[in-house]
């Protein structure tokens, strides 16, 4: 520890924490998994569930990270440290941590991809292509090219660092003001195009009228999974963020509105897609594959596609950012506050050891045979890691999290930090019921499936 703990930023504004967290939230994992999760789970009913997920275990989780962030003002690992001095809960922190570099790793190469088809459709590799067979082949040949992989791949990388380097308020606030209301335009113009294609009906149909005969124990579990995923919850960027909070702003609604606007654009998301992809005569379970494969053969096929594909690039990329910038945060603000680095060296080291541990899921697409098949498990590296770090790691965390709050650091002591700021907090009774035992066991459930699933 030293003193730039006493140097710590803080947010200039309540609009700047809602903007970061939103922006951290906000991802790949709206866009590109939560379509394809829809898509492979039945549809509307997937959404149902998922958004009462989102409701009853995502919100009181979020609550007791930003809580407990607040409170600490430290890394996670500072902040298990100094609630419960001497204890193994300091490992909780440290598997976040551990979580953050292992996801930023593949996060960036699959938004190295989207950096990529950015140029890909600008330059019209998709204006003469007719099936989709022609897109899958056009991205097979993308992925799987290690030079433009690993040059996406950093180039991405070196942005996230420049705009992390500059810390809190100079870089993270002012860019998650900025690109987020852009992302929500570029969105919503995305779903006019989308609604106003022929046969996009059938689409809405699937997307908005829940057929529950679909819905298995899986359905639940893939459900309860996203909602952490594309919360950012479980490996302490909510604790990291709400540490750079005031002691004024209102934990409650601050939660509430990143919640809010992270399901509504994961929604929007699915509004814009499944119309289109319908239109398309698509099937919806196209899979991961869904936005790099299906998306350019559909604008490929309508009027002025090219411009409307490469913005939708451009947009995926603008909300990978805004997500990994936190997933480096994490990182960066325990190497600092733990290790005494200053942040510049901190941003350099971290993202170069991300970039190593970025290798081989970038070479996970084609080239590297053992990377694209790994022994016992089966599938790519990038998947592994997903996997892996993606909804084991954070599910574990999620646990660890809700037990601590509902029953080491204790729900009255939260309470207390959650009342600064918001005097009444009315809804104390109903998030200690919620975080005492909702979640946990939920989680927990989660974790048993997983399991299950993965080895029987
Ligand atoms: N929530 C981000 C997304 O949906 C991913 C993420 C997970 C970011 C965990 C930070 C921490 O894309």
């Amino acid at each position: 520890m030293n003193d730039n703990i006493n140097n710590r930023g803080l947010w200039r504004s309540k609009i700047g924490f809602i903007a970061a967290a939103s922006g951290s939230a906000i991802g790949l994992g709206n866009i590109w998994r939560f379509p394809y999760l829809t898509g492979e789970n039945g549809g509307a009913a997937f959404v149902f569930i998922y958004m009462f997920f989102v409701l009853l275990i995502g919100f009181p989780v979020m609550l007791a990270e930003v809580s407990i962030g607040r409170n600490t003002q430290r890394n996670p690992v500072g902040a298990f440290k100094k609630l419960a001095p001497k204890t193994h809960w300091k490992y909780v922190g440290i598997l976040g941590v551990i979580s953050g570099f292992a996801i930023l790793s593949f996060y960036s190469v699959v938004a190295g991809y989207a950096l990529g088809y950015i140029f890909e459709t600008l330059f019209g590799a998709f204006r003469n292509v007719q099936t989709a067979q022609q897109t899958k082949l056009i991205f097979g040949e993308f992925a799987s090219n290690p030079i433009s992989s690993l040059l996406c791949l950093s180039l991405f990388l070196f942005v996230n660092g420049i705009i992390v380097y500059k810390g809190v308020e100079e870089g993270i606030e002012r860019w998650s003001k900025t690109l987020m209301p852009i992302l929500l335009f570029l969105l919503i113009f995305l779903v006019i195009r989308s609604l106003t294609l022929k046969g996009s009906l059938e689409g809405l149909n699937f997307y908005m009228k829940p057929d529950f005969s679909k819905v298995t124990g899986s359905t639940f579990m893939n459900a309860l999974g996203q909602a952490f995923f594309s919360l950012s919850l479980g490996m302490g960027t909510m604790i990291t963020y709400g540490s750079y909070l005031s002691k004024k702003d209102n934990l409650v609604t601050s939660v509430s509105y990143v919640c809010l606007f992270d399901t509504l654009i994961a929604f929007i998301a699915g509004l814009a897609i499944f119309p289109a992809l319908f239109a398309m005569g698509l099937a919806p379970n196209e899979g991961p594959d869904l936005v790099f494969v299906v998306i350019p053969s559909i604008f490929s096929k309508i009027p002025g596609g090219t411009y409307f594909g490469t913005a939708f690039f451009i947009l995926l990329v603008i909300a990978a950012l805004t997500s990994t910038i936190s997933l480096l945060e994490v990182v960066v603000a325990y190497i600092i506050e733990e290790r005494g680095w200053s942040r510049k060296r901190a941003t350099v080291g971290a993202s170069i050891i991300s970039f190593l541990l970025a290798i081989p899921s970038a070479l996970s697409g084609g080239i590297v045979k053992f990377f694209t098949k790994l022994p016992y498990y089966g599938g790519d590296f990038l998947s592994f890691m997903s996997t892996v770090f993606g909804s084991y790691a954070l599910s574990i965390g999620c646990l660890f999290i809700a037990v601590f709050v509902g029953w080491r650091w204790g729900v009255h002591r939260a309470s207390q930090e959650i009342a600064n700021g918001n005097p009444k907090f009315k809804s104390r009774v109903l998030w200690h019921f919620l975080i005492k035992f909702v979640s946990p066991i939920a989680v927990l459930l989660i974790i048993l499936n997983l399991i299950k699933s993965s080895f029987f």
